[in-house]
Parts: C-alpha cells; sequence; structure tokens
C-alpha cells in the first residue's frame, strides 16, 4: 500500500513540473489553480494522476516507436499471455515504424543446449514465444543475457551462437536478430530515424569463461576497445538524435541484483557475485560504461535482468536509466524506490513502449500486467520534452 501510494505521488509532483497535470478536455483552466489542485492532490488525492493515453497521441507525429521488454524467457507453456500477447497487439498497430528489443534473458534457464539435449526443444519453445509476438514488418532485436550464455557457464559463447541461428531460422527472413552477434562484445548501433540504438553484450564482459575462439573475428575484443567504440557511437551526426544504449545488465537498480530486497538481499550487498551491482567486476563495467559516455550524454540506457519495472534519474553522464525485466509473468520479483526513482513497479510483469516524436519530444509509457485499477498504462513521462 505504502509503494502504491509512493508511486502516485511521485506521478502527481512529475505531472506538476509537466505542466500537464489535467485531462484534455479541462486544458483550459488556469495554470494556477492547476497547480494548486495538483499540488493538493500530493497529500493523497489522485486528481492529477494524469497519464498519456495511446489514444492521445496523434499517430502521424510518431516517427518511431520503441517497445523494450527484458528477462522475457519462461513464458507460460500452455498460454503465452501477457505481456507478450499485448505488446504484440500495440506493435502490429504501425510495424513499418515499429522496433521491439528484447533486453536479455531471452531463454531460461540455461540458454539454448546443443540439439539432442533433453532441453532442446522446451528452449526453442522459449525462443519461438518471443520470436513470434514480432508481428510481420516490425524490426527485432534479441540482446544477450546471462542466461543466454549459458547461465554463466563454459558453454555459453557455444550457446549465443546457437541462439543467434535459432532466432534467424525462427524469423523466417524477417528483420528480426540477434545484436551483437557471433558472441562478440559489441556496441552495435542500429539507426532509425531520430533514433540510435546501440546494443552491447554485458554479459560478454562479466563472463567468467572464454568469450572468444578462432571463430569469433569481432571488431572489438577488449574492454578498453570496446568502451573506446561505445564513446565513438553515442555521438551520432546530425542535429535532434535519441540515443539509447542497451545491455541486458542495468547501471542501477533498486531490485534483487542491487541487494535492496529478497531474503539474498541483505548478502549480496557484501557480495563478489559478478551479477550484482555492488561486485568489483559490474563495478568496474558501469564505470567504464558511464565513462564512455562523457561530454555526450546518452537520453537513455536500459536493461532488464532484475525482474521488476524502474524508472530512474541517471546520474553522471546520462539522463535516464531504465530496468525494464519484467517479460515472464512467473518470474517477477520485488523493487525498492531509490532517490533517484521515478516509477517502481514490483511483482507484476510489464514493457515499456517509448515514441519518438517528429521533431521533439520523446513519450515513455508502462505498461504493467495484471492491470490496476486505471488499466495496465501506469506510468507515462516526457523523457524529451515535446
Ligand atoms: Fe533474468
Ligand atoms: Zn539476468
Amino acid at each position: 500500500m505504502e509503494n502504491i501510494l509512493l508511486e502516485s505521488v511521485e506521478t502527481a509532483r512529475t505531472s506538476v513540473v509537466s505542466n500537464a497535470c489535467q485531462r484534455p478536455s479541462v486544458v483550459t483552466a488556469r495554470p494556477l489553480l492547476r497547480v494548486v489542485l495538483c499540488t493538493l492532490s500530493l497529500t493523497g488525492a489522485l486528481a492529477c494522476h494524469h497519464r498519456v493515453s495511446l489514444e492521445e497521441l496523434p499517430p502521424d507525429q510518431i516517427e518511431t516507436t520503441l517497445f523494450l521488454i527484458g528477462d522475457a524467457g519462461e513464458p507460460d507453456p500452455r498460454d503465452v499471455g501477457s505481456p507478450l500477447d499485448s505488446l504484440k497487439a500495440q506493435a502490429s498497430v504501425a510495424p513499418d515504424r515499429t522496433m521491439i528489443v528484447f533486453l536479455g534473458d531471452n531463454v531460461y534457464p540455461g540458454g539454448i543446449p546443443e540439439e539432442g539435449a533433453a532441453e532442446w526443444a522446451d528452449a526453442r519453445r522459449r525462443l519461438e514465444a518471443q520470436v513470434k509476438a514480432i508481428p510481420p514488418g516490425v524490426r527485432g532485436i534479441f540482446l544477450p543475457g546471462n542466461h543466454d550464455w549459458a547461465d554463466e557457464t563454459a558453454f555459453g559463447l557455444y550457446s549465443i551462437r546457437l541462439q543467434e541461428r535459432m532466432i534467424a531460422s525462427l524469423a523466417q527472413g524477417r528483420n528480426v536478430r540477434m545484436l551483437p552477434g557471433n558472441g562478440c562484445p559489441g556496441p552495435v548501433s542500429v539507426d532509425v530515424g531520430r533514433l540510435r540504438f546501440v546494443g552491447i553484450d554485458t554479459q560478454w564482459w562479466l563472463h567468467g569463461f572464454i568469450v572468444r575462439d578462432s571463430s569469433s573475428h569481432c571488431p572489438e575484443s577488449t574492454m578498453a576497445s570496446v568502451t573506446e567504440a561505445l564513446r565513438e557511437q553515442v555521438r551520432p551526426p546530425g542535429q535532434g538524435r535519441v540515443v539509447f544504449v542497451g545491455g541486458h545488465h542495468p547501471l542501477m537498480t533498486g531490485g534483487l541484483h542491487g541487494g535492496y530486497c529478497g531474503a539474498t538481499g541483505p548478502f549480496r550487498r557484501f557480495g563478489g557475485r559478478s551479477q550484482d551491482i555492488i561486485s568489483s567486476a559490474n563495478r568496474t563495467m558501469r564505470d567504464s560504461i558511464r565513462a564512455a559516455f562523457a561530454g555526450h550524454p546518452p537520453l537513455v540506457a536500459v536493461g532488464g535482468h532484475d525482474h521488476t519495472l524502474q524508472v530512474l534519474r541517471g546520474g553522471l553522464n546520462l539522463d535516464y536509466i531504465l530496468v525494464s525485466g519484467a517479460g515472464s509473468a512467473s518470474k517477477t520479483e520485488c523493487a525498492v524506490r531509490l532517490r533517484e526513482s521515478y516509477y517502481v513497479s514490483q511483482h507484476r510483469a510489464g514493457f515499456m513502449r517509448v515514441d519518438i516524436m517528429k521533431g521533439k519530444g520523446v513519450l515513455l509509457r508502462v505498461f504493467h500486467y495484471p492491470a490496476g485499477p486505471t488499466g495496465s498504462l501506469t506510468f507515462s513521462r516526457w523523457l524529451e520534452v515535446r
């Protein structure tokens, strides 16, 4: 209950700042009165709880729509259900301007095994549910996560390549693929209009077994060269560019891997596990990524890994951090609000939608399931003011 209230207060405060806290039908209300009403709502009334609905944004003014969903590799074997079904329905509205990014842990628990292994058919089933959720004509990108690297084991590099090939065969010639490819770390950039999406494989960075072999041929193959390439790629040419950097491991989180909640949380805060924020391997990676952003902060760094939905202030060299790892209804987890949090949704499945408007404006919307009393749209915010 406390969390729900805090969420509402935060949304109300955000609305005051963006001066958009009234429904369009009453936008003629005097601004001062509006601010007073909104301020009063901070005491607990929810009169100022405005979210930009799907109908409110004129479709002809949207340049690109980007969906962000992570850790979706455990759909119910009987029924895919939300959120994949809902995402598919939204994405099929305007396929030619839509891109879906799967943020890793696409196949639980151990990635794609060798063909013939008992787990092979079930691993394929998990991946197929996601590839099929991409409507025809929509561009799809799969980033690798720690589970895709054969659950952080020595088979990881081979498992990643098997997954890349399986995605390609399931895609049947459509524009759907794993990025970066061939077990390489990236970064790899995809440009769509104003958007530049830069994908990196963060598990490559953290993996404790081989990450390259004689068939790798990666453009970058050391942490230093990956960082340098990232520095160049987050500075795209042209005016009004919108830069998103995506990798499985988040740069900040109020969830399990941040050591903030759950039975194992307190122990993780002392921890040495590279998967957790506090470990030195993870910190080294995050510091390098942030250093690459210096002087040219991307709008968003997005990850999954924690099975929650979080919108956070980016901090040094970065505007926003998004955590969108709630793609599997059976795997949702706890999260707490940090000082940097604008929004937190725990114990619910869901995904994020970003609309990049023509000219100016980037709108983030968060959808969660099962839907609350006001529907599945639970949060919205203009990341770039329109
Ligand atoms: Fe995960
Ligand atoms: Zn993970």
